[in-house]
């Protein structure tokens, strides 16, 4: 039985087997990925057993439930963790149970004060009166701390009692954090695989010399394009070459299909969908509706009432109909969580009413929520993980199934504990979750562009929940939105060293063997489909196979043909 296994054992395994590292027993902790969004009558226990927090470690000054001291906010007194002696670099994750009293909920908000620096959100939860809520964040420091301080208050800023239950605080080093990642990879984007070869009898064939090679990939990694490839073949190439999902910059916005009323033009779009298509490059549909009125044509600006609603029709209508099937995922109604022209001029359910049109006028579409600062940080109130859960579920209540989640990914310095917490709450919806829009903010110098860039990369790699992950670095001669992978002659910058880098390591290498004495031959695959070349004596055989998600060894059978 698998649980009977214990887990050192079984990443031991991993890492061995298809790395080939030569690596020490893993006794790190291992990342817990629980998470909650439900209100409870009582928290749970405090995850990794309260970690540093323990009470035979530390003795924070308890008054219920395992801590709280109090501090002194602004003139308010907020529940807080006294911590001592936190260590640069490391990865701490944190959480902790949360109640209010006083209002039936508020939106609280962990902040970090060490001797020198303030982390403003280390988590944030949705809290509740007469009932416990989920907070999972963390942080990572750039000084070591003899004496820093946690405390919750109300993200508005506003005095209200909070409560604090079960926290945990859970150091990881950088290797630690790393050996996790890679155990998630090895067991969710790599798959084992014998092959067995067998002649036309059935007879199993030891001494076959076996070639494997991958030739196309199962996740889905891309970047935007922009109307600039167009005709630009060394662009093409460069971009051909890397990667397997595409989404159009600005070519489908409404603003650019339809810049005069009734003008609808599909030109660009078409050409751009020609493109991807003829290289078998999926691509994400972007964006139907963009809530922010400063990215809608001037003239829907003027329009209210039934003429806006006949407006939004047509444009709903006209997208789903000439591009049917062809783009992977549809973004309903950008930036919604920030935004809200729509509700503004046609009422609260206008959202509501673009998924189900959308949904009607092609009804194998894909329809992603799509939105900023979700996961980049958890300082704007209007997107933190909860308002973007709650959002989901009230549309799921209005009968709206939701099929995706969308996180566009502009960030400037990552913090990655923080990240992968907001992606675990966010995996409790059991939708999959898309890093959409991914970039490092102009502000950072190129080099340090490249690192952040690797940070963000391998945290969304190594979740399980993420589905696919989209760069923002639409190429333009005179500067990218806010990266570019490349200069003016598609060569690349740091970030874009770092996607070749991470392309290659993400990527089963020819993997060459010869069957053993039962006539099979095993390795460790990264997901997606394969070649493989069998030769025995004078005889070769080539198939191809497909490697997808699942628990157990893939098994394949090869049968060579006789002499004749
Ligand atoms: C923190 O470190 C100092 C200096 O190394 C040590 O004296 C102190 O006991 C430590 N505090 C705790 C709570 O571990
Ligand atoms: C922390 O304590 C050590 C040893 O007492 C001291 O050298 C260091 O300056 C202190 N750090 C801060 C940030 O106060
Ligand atoms: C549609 O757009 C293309 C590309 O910008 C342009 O060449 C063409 O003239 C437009 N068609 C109409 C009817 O405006
Ligand atoms: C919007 O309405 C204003 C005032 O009625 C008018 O001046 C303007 O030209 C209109 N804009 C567009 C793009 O139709
Ligand atoms: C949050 O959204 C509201 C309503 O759309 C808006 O007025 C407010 O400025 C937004 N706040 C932030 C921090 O984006
Ligand atoms: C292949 O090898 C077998 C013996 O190993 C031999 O009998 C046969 O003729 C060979 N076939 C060809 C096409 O060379």
């Amino acid at each position: 039985m698998q649980q009977d296994i214990p887990f050192y054992v079984l990443i031991l395994f991993f890492l061995l087997i298809p790395t080939s590292l030569v690596s020490p027993l893993y006794d790190g902790p291992l990342y817990d990925f629980t998470a909650y969004t439900e209100c409870k009558e009582k928290p749970e226990e405090p995850l990794y057993g309260g970690g540093i927090l323990k009470s035979d470690q530390q003795s924070p000054p308890a008054v219920q439930d395992n801590i709280v001291s109090s501090y002194v906010v602004n003139n308010i007194y907020v529940p807080s963790l006294v911590l001592h002696n936190l260590t640069q670099g490391t990865i701490y994750t944190f959480s902790a149970w949360v109640r209010v009293k006083g209002s039936s909920s508020a939106m609280i908000r962990a902040t970090l004060e060490t001797e020198k620096e303030t982390y403003d959100c280390i988590g944030t939860v949705s809290a509740k009166l007469g009932c416990w809520s989920f907070l999972k964040g963390g942080f990572v420091l750039n000084w070591p701390s003899n004496l820093s301080i946690i405390f919750f208050q109300n993200a508005d800023g506003k005095d209200i009692n909070i409560e604090v239950a079960s926290p945990s605080l859970q150091p990881f080093t950088k290797q630690q954090w790393e050996t996790n990642q890679q155990y998630t990879i090895n067991t969710k984007r790599k798959r084992a695989v014998t092959i067995h070869v067998s002649d036309s009898n059935g007879r199993r064939l030891q001494g076959a010399s076996i070639c494997i090679e991958q030739i196309s990939k199962e996740f889905l990694f891309g970047s935007a394009i922009a109307h600039t490839i167009l005709g630009n073949v060394p662009y093409q190439n460069w971009f051909v070459k890397r990667f397997n999902a595409a989404v159009f910059e600005n070519e489908l916005k409404w603003y650019a299909t339809e810049p005069d009323e009734g003008k609808v033009n599909y030109t660009i779009s078409d050409q751009m969908l020609q493109f991807v298509r003829t290289k078998n490059i999926v691509a994400r549909g972007h964006n139907i509706f963009w809530e922010d009125p400063k990215y809608n044509p001037p003239w829907v600006l003027n329009l209210t009432g039934t003429q806006l609603q006949s407006a939004v029709n047509s444009r709903i209508q006209s997208l789903m109909s000439q591009y049917r099937n062809e783009f992977i995922h549809w973004d309903v109604s950008n930036e919604m969580l920030h935004f809200d022209f729509y509700e503004q001029r046609l009422g609260s359910d206008a959202t509501l009413h673009f998924f189900e049109t959308a949904h009607e006028s092609d009804p194998l579409s894909t329809l992603f929520m799509n939105d900023f600062n979700v996961v980049e940080t958890c300082s704007d109130v209007n997107s933190t993980v909860d308002a973007y859960i709650s959002r989901v579920k009230e549309l799921r209540r209005n009968g709206i199934l939701m099929d995706g989640i969308g996180l566009e990914g502009h960030f400037t310095i990552p913090n990655p504990p923080l990240i992968r917490a907001i992606l675990d709450k966010l995996a409790t919806l059991g939708l999959p979750i898309w890093l959409t829009e991914v970039d490092i903010s102009k502000t950072i110098d190129t080099d340090s562009q490249g690192n952040y860039l690797e940070q963000v990369l391998r945290e969304g790699f190594s979740h399980p929940a993420v589905n696919g992950i989209m760069l923002w670095t639409a190429y333009h001669p005179n500067g990218c939105y806010q990266m570019c992978l490349t200069d003016k002659n598609f060569k690349n910058l740091a970030a874009g060293d770092v996607v070749d880098k991470l392309l290659q390591e993400w990527k089963t290498g020819r993997v060459e063997g010869v069957t053993d004495v039962h006539g099979s031959y095993s390795f460790y695959g990264f997901l997606g489909e394969y070649t493989v070349t069998v030769n025995y004596g004078n005889r070769t055989t080539k198939s191809t196979f497909s490697l997808s998600r699942g628990q157990e060894t893939e098994h394949f059978t090869i049968t060579l043909s006789s002499n004749s």
